[in-house]
């Protein structure tokens, strides 16, 4: 056999086109199984679309460049684990068009930001960073709590998910620039209906000042509901030991 396998060594050529098989062997054994399967990602319980404003804050997070510091993605290891929480799920990113994981992080990884700080918190940290953590690189964003939200146009936003597979209802089209505003109004008239449309959606004045929508409204929206719609209560640390 060790004689045999010098004939492979000697012969360059003849090595490459080995290397060649085995490769593409292995290559067609782990992309084969995935034409045969409908989708790859897990249904998990409690994921749902973004509501409106949830969606308008998303891209307030996109159009500022949140992304160029900050990862949406906890990795499997402990360490991660350890500080952020229940690594990430396929299925909690299914519906973000584009998503969100990021590459990079100066900031912290904000997955599971939701219900971790105040709204006062986020409002005073986004309008000067420094302000709360004196040694953050962090830019400060204060025009975000003057600016009025401005959605030109959120119901066909909402279509526009649906057609590249967010399952929009009709109900949850139609009702799409009412829902933008009773967001962040608790007072307002729907907010039951509202809830049912979008579950375990926050409800809040969140930018402290009731008499307009703006864009620290929606922002907050977005990042108060990051990683709070699935229950990972009932996961213990062993079971994520086990799936490693
Ligand atoms: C230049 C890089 C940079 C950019 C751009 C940036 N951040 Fe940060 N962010 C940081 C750093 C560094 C920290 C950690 C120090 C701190 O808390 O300020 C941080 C912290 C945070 C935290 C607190 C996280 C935690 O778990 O304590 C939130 C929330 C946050 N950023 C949101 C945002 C949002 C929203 C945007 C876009 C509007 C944004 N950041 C843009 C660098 C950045």
């Amino acid at each position: 056999m060790a004689n045999r396998h010098e004939i492979l060594e000697k012969n360059s050529i003849l090595l490459s086109v080995a290397i060649l098989v085995v490769v593409a062997v292995g290559g067609l054994v782990e992309i084969v199984p995935l034409y045969y399967l409908k989708s790859t990602i897990e249904k998990v319980e409690g994921v749902r679309p973004y509501s409106p404003l949830e969606l308008a804050g998303r891209n307030i997070y996109i159009r500022e460049g949140c992304y160029n510091c900050h990862s949406q993605m906890i990795r499997p290891l402990r360490d991660e684990i350890e500080r952020y929480g229940h690594f990430s799920l396929a299925a909690e990113s299914m519906y973000d068009h584009p998503f969100q994981w990021g590459s990079k992080r100066t900031g912290p990884d904000l997955a599971r930001i939701g219900g971790k700080y105040s709204d006062e918190w986020h409002r005073e940290h986004l309008k000067a960073p420094r302000n709360l953590v004196p040694e953050s690189v962090m830019p400060g964003y204060p025009f975000l709590a003057t600016a009025s939200l401005e959605v030109p146009n959120i119901k066909g936003h909402l279509e526009t998910n649906a057609i590249v597979g967010v399952p929009y209802t009709a109900d949850q089209i139609e009702n799409a620039e009412a829902d933008l505003a009773i967001q962040a109004n608790p007072e307002a008239d729907g907010v039951d209906a509202f809830l049912e449309r979008y579950p375990k959606a926050v409800v809040r004045d969140f930018d402290g000042n009731p008499n307009e929508v703006t864009e620290m409204d929606a922002l907050l929206a977005y990042l108060q509901m990051l990683g709070t719609l699935v229950d990972f209560s009932t996961y213990s640390y062993e079971d994520q030991a086990n799936m490693r």
